[in-house]
């Protein structure tokens, strides 16, 4: 297994050279899992031979909810961290606040705009200046399966929704968990918008989450997507109430469980465990969204600072996050593919390559949509108006009649 630990390039040494005063950077950051850590820690080593100095402010949560409320907390009291993981429409509202520096200089010299896909490089910019940097790419419509209860149950894993409710009967009779789940409601809304995407197709999706058409959100097609995802409570286990996403992960690592419909930082567990796709754990698309693909972009949003050196140095991090070396290492141990484009393809694997050919032809295809469960379709607030239905819904017998209209009159209410 390839060491995907970072290790001192001739560049390190040469930037260690080029720093005036060294400074300390606090970064705020929800990564926290096995695959999450290997891949933040590529970040500090980088920092660390640079010269400065990495504060590490670490707030465990998947989805970053716990660490995003924590964020707020210091913000408000006048000592935010210089940087954060911030993504998707969290970077307008904090724009909107004042609190983000620019780092145009640093994106100008680097040619950011010609390095990054617009798709991605919009996302980073408030206001028309970039103030957060791109780590990767993560593709979240995935369902990882272990092949082994297919094989002994003599199933195929499913490619569509209709071969998903076929075959998951057959694996709980055969004593397996079909499907490995992690009761939290942004890991419902995950799973959610899987079947939303499934179900409805891209168009239906973008007009649901992105444009929160009231038709779509409380038509027939909708009302299909909320019986499907209801049929899925048959497929999880009971203990599944609270269950961290990684947890989830490693139910499908062991065979406890088939499979798992979640985001390609699962591919980073299965990566720091040492396991290998097409032998120990097969990727695919979630059902019926081969050709789709759900992004989710993870960044970095940089906070104004008083103090020059460590702006200097939050300018070096930021610099750092694009170089190639970097994006290559820290997406080989997230799961996810670089952000930067013209990247060499041969360290990657089956699934990370799987994933960069739909990114590129999705885009081309116009079927690229932006994850609604990770804050790259709407707002905070609609999110979670939607996270709140989901939940709800999932967890109780509410009618898939009714949570459409809950759905359509919490949207509309989250946007006063
Ligand atoms: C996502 C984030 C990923 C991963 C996941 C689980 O929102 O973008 O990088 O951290 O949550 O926590």
């Amino acid at each position: 297994m390839k060491n995907l630990k970072y290790c001192l390039s001739g560049l390190a040494l040469s930037v260690a050279a080029s720093v005036s005063q060294a400074a300390e950077v606090e970064v705020l950051h929800y990564l926290t899992s096995s695959g999450e850590a290997a891949a933040i820690n590529v970040l500090k080593e980088y920092l660390g031979e640079s010269g400065h100095t990495w504060k590490d402010f670490a707030v465990a949560g998947g989805g970053g909810e716990s660490a995003m409320t924590v964020l707020k907390s210091r913000a408000i009291s006048g000592n935010p961290p210089a940087a954060a993981q911030i993504k998707g429409l969290d970077i307008q509202e904090w724009g909107d606040l004042g609190f983000l520096t620019d780092l145009d200089g640093v994106a100008t010299a680097g040619k950011w705009d010609t390095l990054l896909p617009p798709v991605v490089s919009n996302v980073m910019k408030y206001d028309g200046k970039y103030v957060a940097v791109p780590v990767n790419v993560h593709r979240v419509n995935w369902l990882w399966a272990n092949p082994e209860p297919f094989r002994k149950a003599g199933l195929g894993i499913p490619t569509t929704w209709e071969q998903f409710l076929e075959v998951a009967p057959k694996l709980k009779e055969a004593g397996v968990i079909p499907l490995a789940h992690g009761g939290q409601a942004w890991q419902d809304a995950t799973l959610f918008e899987a079947v939303a995407l499934g179900v409805g197709g891209p168009e239906f999706y973008s007009k649901a989450f992105v444009d929160h058409d009231e038709a779509t959100l409380k038509g027939a097609e909708m009302i299909n997507v909320f019986k499907t995802f209801k049929k899925l409570r048959d497929f999880i286990d009971p203990n599944a109430s609270g269950r961290d996403w990684n947890i989830a992960t490693s139910m499908v690592i062991n065979g406890e469980a088939a499979m798992q419909i979640m985001g390609d930082w699962a591919k980073g567990e299965f990566t720091a465990a040492g396991k290998k796709p097409g032998v120990d754990y097969v990727c695919l698309a979630a059902p019926d969204t081969s050709g789709t693909f759900t992004f989710n972009i993870d960044s970095f949003a940089m906070f104004a600072l008083s103090d020059d050196d460590a702006s200097k140095a939050q300018g070096k991090l930021a610099e750092l996050v694009m170089d190639p070396a970097f994006q290559e290492t820290f997406n080989l141990n997230k799961g996810s593919i670089p952000a930067r484009m013209g990247m060499n393809r041969a360290p990657f694997d089956s699934c990370a390559l799987a994933s960069m050919d739909a990114f590129e032809a999705s885009s081309a295809s116009g079927t690229l949509v932006p994850s609604m469960a990770h804050g790259l379709a709407t707002t905070s607030q609609v999110q979670g108006a939607i996270y709140d239905v989901v939940t709800n819904f999932f967890n109780s017998d509410t009618s898939a009649e009714d949570a459409v209209e809950t759905l359509a009159r919490s949207v509309k209410a989250a946007q006063l």
